[in-house]
């Protein structure tokens, strides 16, 4: 059975029972502030899980294209990719748990073949603090289809998953009780993450049981939910059935949803029994033609082959819906993805021509899914080959100039200029003096992080004066006191639910004073509020970036806010609370909420957890400003 057999078997199960397939969102989000990519197919349900009328009924069926960058760094083995496609089904309000879980179990047994002894599953065990309660009814309903199905199945609690590594599984036992990190689903993970307004439940995950030569014993003892390769997750049912308040606790939405998604992609491993995903219909090809080009074998190259493979297809199909390389959010990921891949096919020693050989084996691959692919095959190549001829000149120049500063010991400083102004990425800078036996300075790292945090001030000075930010001084606790200003902002926003609370700000190293538009005086509740949004804020120690934008990109797409628009220049600075820092400071790939984005000259603190050195955020003083406008003082206290 191929990849293509598992998407229509599961498609037509759910027509047959009543789905209607709907199509599938495009890869690229464009007004999705936490996000760039949709990473899962509830993502463009999102409004129909919350209670708006789809207009293709209560029960829908898709395989959703997906992209998770925040997964590049896990690619490089047998079951992590960027991109994949997400079977899946919903449930608006309309069937729920106990059918779920049937026709699921059903599809994987009798549709594609798995053998039920080898299923395992999961089940969520509850939140006493957020009041949710333990999902006895799922695991209820499981050991009945387990029973019907002549396998034993008892249950048992694990909890945390670093306490699954020390107990293990006993015999006997297939259903397992975690806490939030395994079984608790929102775009943005456990359930103190889970976004302000998003639907949210807990979840039932199933995985398939390679065996025991498959565990990795550094992982401890082998459970569903431990990383050692044993035990593959191949779908989530999330019983969606909350949403997250603005004051941190969960309502019960009026419908009870079921939001499920299942990898293609392992779905398909599975059908074949096979632990390695690149081995599908749709990857091998692609690994068998780097076996090829390269003269290696696969056996001997995994990494780097799952790596390009992985990355080759994302391009492929990213490139597919419209984007170009470039220096800025989606573009950036996507040169990013090129990038890798290039310089994981030279190792190999594919030099030459690497997107124009492989792009027309992916093409190939999903010519009957996804016919756009091949039916734009040359200029998919041509903006791809374009990168690459780009990059190799990149390359070049930054060997050359490799060349000539690595004449003794290779400093950090050096290598931040090649990688700054040549382009020439740190890693082949360290792969390269390995090569030639160069040997870096001892504190290389400290170096180098001194040059990146040297160019931040630069670039901060640089645009200074556009907007002081009402700054006294720029001492420590001053910079501490202009990042809660920004909290102060952003909670008052989510208070007063207005998007454009502030009025001015005056920063010292004492204390925060803050304009606001308001009417009314805030309740003794309201500030309360306030106090405790900040201070949790705080205390989840998120990350404080910053990068320069057009204007008007600033303003119009990723909706910073700003007092004074016309006063500023064609270049502004964003500065972001919360999102994902792991790639270029602004570009939030990954679903954790973004906080707080002004545009703003700086300077703050890099993480809000530094602000707790000098105390929690409290309010002293709420009186009047002027007509309209209402002023607030604040203090850091111990
Ligand atoms: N939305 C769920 C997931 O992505 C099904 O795992």
């Amino acid at each position: 059975m191929n990849a293509n057999d598992v998407r229509a078997k599961f498609l037509a199960r759910m027509e047959k029972s009543g789905h209607q397939v709907i199509a599938p969102a495009v890869l690229r989000l464009e007004n999705d502030p936490t996000t760039l990519f949709t990473g899962s197919g509830m993502q463009p349900l999102m409004p129909y899980l919350l209670g708006q009328k789809h207009p293709d009924g209560t029960r829908l069926t898709d395989s959703q294209p997906c992209f998770r960058s925040q997964d590049i760094e896990d690619v490089g083995d047998n079951r992590h990719t960027t991109f994949f496609e997400m079977l899946g089904n919903w449930s608006l309000g309309d069937y729920f748990k106990e059918f779920q879980i049937r026709q699921f179990f059903a599809f994987l047994t009798e549709d594609i073949g798995l053998d039920p002894s080898r299923i395992y599953v999961t089940c969520f065990v509850g939140d006493g603090a957020h009041n949710i309660p333990r999902d006895n009814e799922a695991a209820e309903i499981w050991q009945k289809v387990f029973k019907e199905a002549g396998v034993s199945a008892e249950i048992a609690e694990i909890g945390s998953a670093e306490d699954g590594d020390k107990r293990g599984i006993k015999p006997g036992e297939r259903i397992f009780f975690y806490n939030d990190k395994e079984n608790w689903w929102s775009r943005a993970g456990g359930i103190a993450s889970t976004p302000i307004g998003d639907p949210c439940g807990p979840d039932s995950e199933v995985f398939y049981d390679y065996g025991a030569e498959f565990h990795d014993p550094k992982f401890g003892e082998p459970h569903p939910a431990s990383d050692s390769g044993r035990f593959v997750e191949i779908g989530n049912q999330v019983f969606m059935q909350y949403r997250r308040l603005p004051d941190g606790s969960f309502e019960e939405l009026q419908q009870k949803n079921v939001d499920f998604g299942g990898g293609l992609e392992r779905l398909a491993a599975a059908a074949i029994d096979s632990s390695d995903i690149f081995k599908i219909s749709i990857l091998q090809p692609i690994i068998s033609r780097l076996e090829e080009l390269s003269h290696q074998d696969y056996s001997d190259h995994k990494p780097e082959m799952q790596i390009i493979a992985d990355h080759l297809r994302a391009s492929v199909f990213l490139v597919a819906q419209g984007l170009t390389p470039s220096n800025k959010e989606h573009g950036y990921v996507l040169r990013r993805l090129c990038r890798r891949a290039i310089l994981k096919a030279q190792k190999l020693g594919l030099r030459d021509n690497f997107f124009a050989e492989l792009v027309p084996i992916v093409a190939a691959i999903y010519q009957s899914a996804y016919p756009e692919i091949s039916q734009n095959q040359a200029e998919i190549i041509a903006i791809l080959s374009r990168e690459e001829s780009q990059f190799n000149k990149t390359l070049t120049r930054g060997l050359r100039e490799f060349e000539k500063v690595a004449t003794g010991v290779l400093t950090g400083a050096q290598i931040f200029t090649l990688h700054d102004t040549y382009g020439f990425p740190r890693e082949l800078s360290l792969e390269v003096a390995a090569e030639r036996g160069i040997k870096l300075t001892e504190n290389w790292q400290e170096e180098f992080d001194a040059k990146v945090a040297e160019q931040k001030m630069r670039s901060q000075t640089a645009t200074k004066g556009m907007f002081k930010g009402g700054l006294a001084d720029s001492s420590d606790l001053t910079v501490k006191y202009h990042t809660a200003a920004h909290l102060l902002g952003a909670a008052l926003n989510q208070v007063l639910k207005t998007d454009a609370a502030q009025k001015g700000a005056n920063i010292t190293a004492e204390r925060l004073r803050f304009d606001f538009a308001a009417n009314e005086k805030l309740t003794p509740e309201q500030i309360t509020e306030v106090e405790n949004l900040v201070n949790g804020w705080l205390e989840a120690d998120l990350p404080v970036t910053h990068a320069e934008y057009a204007t008007d990109y600033a303003f119009d797409t990723l909706h910073a806010h700003g007092v004074f628009r016309d006063k500023y220049g064609d270049k502004v600075l964003v500065y972001t609370i919360g999102g994902d820092t792991s790639q270029d400071p602004v570009v939030n790939t990954d679903a954790k909420p973004i906080i707080s984005r002004e545009i703003c000259g700086g300077p703050h603190v890099n993480h809000t957890g530094e602000i707790l050195e000098s105390g929690h955020f409290k309010i002293t003083k709420e009186e009047s400003s002027s007509a309209g406008v209402r002023r607030i003082k604040a203090v850091l206290a111990k």
